[in-house]
């Protein structure tokens, strides 16, 4: 397939789009050996590109949507040697995951060797969905829904809007089930959320990231995502 070569550089991971389309213009890339300065240059996929003379590596770009279990990490090497996100992967790429979920939150995680879209998904300001389902220890009443709603100080920031429901409740062991929708991915902001407001989340689970559920997805189970669905995640940012 051919692309751009400002693509093909940000999609390596290495920097940008626009800083990609900078290092074009300066000179610093190259093409099977040759400087290239033109921006709309298109390179398929076997081109040898050279940036400050470093080869990146374009591989063929793949895009996995795994149902994360609980007890493993998200991360591409663990220092505890426990089990990453990538053994339970396919390891023919040097893919990486889009986000994190800890250790024991388990759910919708993306996988990927496609730098620019890890970024544009992560993007706070493309507001990508993301819907989790927290277990909660206590009952949530309407004050408790209208805080995390309208955003709670977390670290000095205020978190954006988000959706907030409430699923169920047992009053007998005093915990509720609420489903909560965030386009941000702050460190740990569920269970921070919560925290803040008094609670804690006891387990918890992402259900959907945008249209993507994990629905027909077992317990460490995996499946490739298409390309129609790859376009239509790009279709859905608001900011382009
Ligand atoms: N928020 C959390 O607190 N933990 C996660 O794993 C994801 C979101």
């Amino acid at each position: 397939m051919m692309e751009r070569l400002q693509k093909i550089i940000s999609a390596a991971g290495i920097t940008s789009r626009r800083k990609a389309e900078e290092l074009i213009q300066k000179g610093q890339v190259k093409v099977n050996g040759k400087v290239v300065t033109e921006l709309g240059y298109k390179v398929t996929d076997k081109a040898v590109v050279e940036v400050n003379g470093i080869k990146l590596n374009i591989e063929e770009k793949v895009y996995y949507l795994l149902n994360k279990p609980r007890g493993v990490v998200t991360t591409t090497s663990d220092e505890k040697k426990r089990q990453t996100v990538i053994d339970l992967l396919p390891k023919d790429k040097r893919i990486y995951p889009v986000g994190r979920l800890d250790y024991d939150t388990t759910g919708a995680l993306i996988l990927t060797n496609d730098g620019e879209f890890a970024n544009y998904l992560m993007h706070p300001s493309n507001e990508i969905e993301k819907v989790y389902i927290a277990k909660i220890n206590g009952i949530l009443n309407g004050e408790d829904i209208y805080k995390l709603t309208n955003g709670i100080m977390l670290d000095n920031v205020k978190t954006s809007r988000c959706r907030v429901k409430l699923l169920k409740k047992d009053r007998a062991k005093r915990q509720s089930i609420v489903e909560i929708t965030i386009h941000e991915g702050k460190n740990h902001q569920i269970k921070k959320m919560f925290e803040a407001i008094g609670f804690e989340v006891l387990k918890l689970k992402r259900e959907r990231i945008a249209f993507l559920n994990i629905r027909n997805l077992k317990s460490g189970e995996f499946r490739i995502l298409n390309p129609k669905e790859i376009s239509k995640l790009y279709v859905l940012s608001k900011h382009k």
